[in-house]
């Protein structure tokens, strides 16, 4: 028997990137059923249509079909691969905007855009993950949806022991990049990682003859030789917001050059050197419902309405081919390295054991077996534990819809200053999202 593989979400535009990736590795997964699931028919009924074409036409024997009913998709499931968001980009630039209006990140995992996203996200995952326990509790759950960092807290709060794994490929993307600079492959590599979904570290890169190769980018970084890297992930070569933000990843390595910083680190300690490139008339959600949906939606249409898909092309790139290298993993057992989102249970020591961090772990058919990192520093302890406390004050908001707990998580967000902003960030953030995050209590 092959195996069934979902889309949840499967209308999203950064479905493209995976379904190519699937068609092309369907062989090594035994893929025979793939179901592009969403709740958005417009969406679905697009990418549907054109996957069935795409696929047919490359001689692909595996059966795509598209639907909006949950379960029908869920029936029989082995793979899940989740990437949903309850308010589109539209949603995610209104976020922005009252944030960047009121002098903070929007940003729409790490700043109070993140809050409202998981505001919005929570319920709904929870919701599909019930759903999956009823339908098809064998199958895994791989998540790529956001705010990663707060929806895994709630997930694995409310479901310890649920077949999900909580996957960035953000990690991926930067390693991959470092590697590219030392013109090594990736997994010749033994990269040492602590922290928080998009609030991590490096601690050691480690080569294939058992060199660390943290000094010499350190010095190559504090010397001036180098101030940005050549990315790795070929969807954010040549896209400003990306070019930038490798910029200042260096930058920040240079004011902390302790470890190497993951990228998103920038928006909680020089959130005021990021607030500079940001414009509330123009912001991220804006800028990607202009370029990636504008550009997937009008290809389907124009292959749908050509009625072939001959002359069109996915890419296949690393958000792709890091979720199915893990649902490979897990398919033939090869306990192999990925950074992935995990309950502590003691990998960090000095980190509370009850709360989810992401850290490297072992990937085979029994799930992620997490590695142990050890003690870590203070500062960076220091900044965890109050960025942990705002996920799951975030999740607590999210779970009791109290408006007393929204203002404390958000005075637990680096990005908020002060009480004044934060609450009248918190509602202004309420009266646009009035129907996704429900009456407060
Ligand atoms: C990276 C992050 C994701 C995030 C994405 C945003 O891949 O790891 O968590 O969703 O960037 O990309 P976008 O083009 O939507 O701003
Ligand atoms: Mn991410």
């Amino acid at each position: 028997m092959g195996n069934k593989f979902v889309m949840v979400g499967g209308g999203s535009t950064q479905s493209p990137g995976i379904l190519e990736v699937l068609r092309q590795r369907s062989k090594e997964l035994n893929l025979t059923d793939l179901v592009l699931y969403d709740i958005d028919q417009e969406r679905v009924d697009l990418l549907g249509q054109y996957t069935k074409m795409y696929y047919g036409e490359k001689g692909s024997k595996v059966n795509v079909t598209y639907t909006t009913n949950i379960d029908e998709a869920l029936t029989d499931a082995d793979f899940l691969f989740m990437q949903i968001r309850p308010g589109l980009n539209k949603q995610r630039a209104i976020d922005e905007k009252i944030c960047i209006e009121n002098g903070l990140i929007g940003q729409e995992t790490c700043g109070l855009g993140g809050f409202s996203f998981a505001m919005r996200v929570i319920p709904a995952v929870l919701e599909i993950i019930r759903k999956v326990k009823e339908i098809c509790p064998n199958a895994w759950i791989l998540n790529y949806t956001n705010p990663e960092a707060i929806l895994s807290e709630a997930i694995y709060q409310e479901f310890p022991e649920a077949k999900v794994l909580c996957i960035c490929d953000m990690p991926i993307s930067i390693e991959g990049a470092i590697a590219k600079y030392f013109g090594k492959v990736h997994r010749d590599l033994t990269f040492k990682y602590f922290g928080l979904n998009h609030f991590g570290w490096w601690t050691q890169i480690i080569d294939e003859h058992g060199i660390d190769l943290l000094p010499q980018l350190r010095n190559d970084v504090l010397s001036g030789k180098i101030d940005t890297l050549l990315m790795s992930n070929e969807e954010t070569i040549g896209d400003d917001y990306w070019i930038e933000t490798y910029k200042q990843m260096i930058s920040l390595f240079k004011r902390f050059p302790e470890y190497f910083p993951n990228c998103y680190l920038q928006y909680y300690l020089t959130p005021d050197e990021a607030f500079e490139h940001l414009d509330p008339g123009f912001t991220r959600g804006d800028y990607v419902m202009q370029g990636r949906e504008k550009r997937i939606y009008d290809e389907c249409k124009r292959v749908i309405a050509n009625g072939s898909a001959e002359d069109s092309g996915l890419h296949a790139g690393v958000h792709g081919n890091y979720i199915v290298d893990i649902a490979y993993a897990i398919i033939h057992n090869t306990r192999e390295r990925f950074v992935v989102n995990q309950m502590n249970h003691g990998a960090i020591s000095n980190f509370d054991p009850e709360a989810v961090v992401e850290v490297p772990a072992y990937i085979g058919s029994v799930g992620a077996e997490t590695i142990n990192i050890g003690k870590i520093p203070t500062f960076q302890k220091g900044l965890m534990e109050m960025q942990k406390a705002y996920e799951q004050k975030t999740v607590e908001a999210a779970m009791t819809n109290s408006y007393q707990v929204a203002l404390e998580a958000m005075m637990l967000n680096k990005t908020v200053p002060n009480y004044n902003i934060g609450k009248k960030v918190l509602d202004e953030l309420y009266q646009a999202n009035i129907n996704y995050w429900g009456e407060w209590r």
